[in-house]
């Protein structure tokens, strides 16, 4: 009986070291541990030993089959754990894949630009101010010391909705708007899309962009003005680029200037096309708010002086990324987009057009 036995453990066993998976585990427990198997039938058989045998053969059969338990679970942790490390291995996720390739979106050269510019002004203390573009002649004209018939509207004509209704013609009414609405210190960026009565071709475009910039409050001087364009100018065009004004003309502004900056194409060498071969490229147009324009707006001349600014965010998109055409910008080309990464790398697929 005890040979038996041993040899039954024995066989069990081998049996065990050969199964792998839960399946075949399961089949020998039937197998061995069931109730058709060896354990069983012996004990069935006890019947027939002599009554001093068989508490003996009794214990012998028990400790077989705790025996043969204990195997069956050691077994079957081993092969759980072999199965999940399979799992594991058949999910395992290689990082180091190169992924599908596809466009990145970008922004366009006029956002780029803007953003740049309100990031500047606001760290100068300027607040963004937003106004509409449909605009009663009022604010775009009049109040601007552009009277009806003024032959300074010649150079702004824009689109009429109605008599006294425009489609604004710079972000200068903005600046009529807040002189109205608040007190001095005033000192507000706004921008915006314009509109004028153009034709499209390489610089002309009857929809574009402009910012502006307006500080009132008492003492502010011309110098003030110079100062902060030239922080402008280096911001936008680097460290080295000289800085001109230029006498000039607008009703709203007095005395004004045009700014122009050395061309960022040639470094003011002269020659480019960029420039037209002076050396320098024209930017803004800026003035000391005129006190007419003050008075009109409810603030008192005698107290407080300003100065403001507006520039055409295409011509510093074209300037700075070399784009030779403005209506590159309102194309929806999406080789346009991608300027703002610091080249025109985007633009050199036009450049045979
Ligand atoms: N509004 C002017 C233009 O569109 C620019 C400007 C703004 C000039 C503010 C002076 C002061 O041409």
């Amino acid at each position: 009986m005890r040979e038996r036995i041993g040899a039954l453990l024995d066989e069990a066993r081998a049996a065990l070291d050969g199964a792998d998976t839960p399946q075949s585990l399961e089949a020998l427990r039937v197998q061995y541990l069931g109730k058709k198997g060896p354990l069983s039938a012996l004990l069935r058989g006890l019947g027939q030993l002599s009554a001093a045998e068989r508490p003996e053969a009794g214990k012998w059969i028990n400790a077989a089959r705790v025996e043969m338990e204990s195997a069956f679970a050691a077994r079957e942790a081993g092969v759980k754990k072999a199965a999940r490390a399979l799992a594991l291995a058949g999910e395992t996720l290689d990082v180091t894949e190169p992924r599908e390739d596809y466009p990145l979106g970008l922004l366009h050269p006029i956002s780029t630009i803007l953003d740049e510019l309100v990031d500047l002004f606001s760290g100068m203390g300027y607040e963004v101010v937003e106004g509409p573009e449909v605009e009663y002649d009022l604010y775009n004209f009049e109040l601007l010391n552009q009277p009806r018939h003024h032959p300074a509207r010649d150079a702004q004509d824009t689109f009429y909705i109605e008599d006294n209704i425009v489609l604004r013609s710079h972000t200068s009414p903005v600046q009529a708007r807040t002189m109205l609405s608040r007190k001095p210190p005033i000192r507000i960026i706004s921008a915006g899309r314009c509109y004028r009565a153009d034709e499209a071709d390489a610089t002309h475009s009857p929809v574009f962009h402009q910012i502006e910039g307006l500080y009132i409050d008492k003492g502010v001087s011309m110098s003030d003005l110079k100062g902060t364009l030239e922080a402008f100018a280096r911001r936008v065009y680097g460290p080295e680029v000289n800085v001109r004004f230029r006498p000039s003309f607008f009703p709203f502004t007095e005395p004004s200037a045009e700014v122009d900056l050395t061309c960022p194409a040639c470094k003011g060498a002269g020659g480019c096309r960029v420039c037209k071969g002076t050396g320098w490229v024209e930017v803004l147009g800026c003035g000391m708010v005129n006190p007419k324009v003050l008075e009109l707006c409810g603030i008192d001349s005698a107290v407080y002086s300003g100065f403001a600014f507006g520039m055409g965010l295409e011509r510093l998109a074209m300037q700075r990324f070399g784009i030779p055409d403005m209506r590159w910008l309102f194309e929806g080309d999406a080789r346009m987009l991608g300027a703002g990464r610091g080249g025109s790398a985007q633009t050199e697929g036009r450049r045979g057009e």
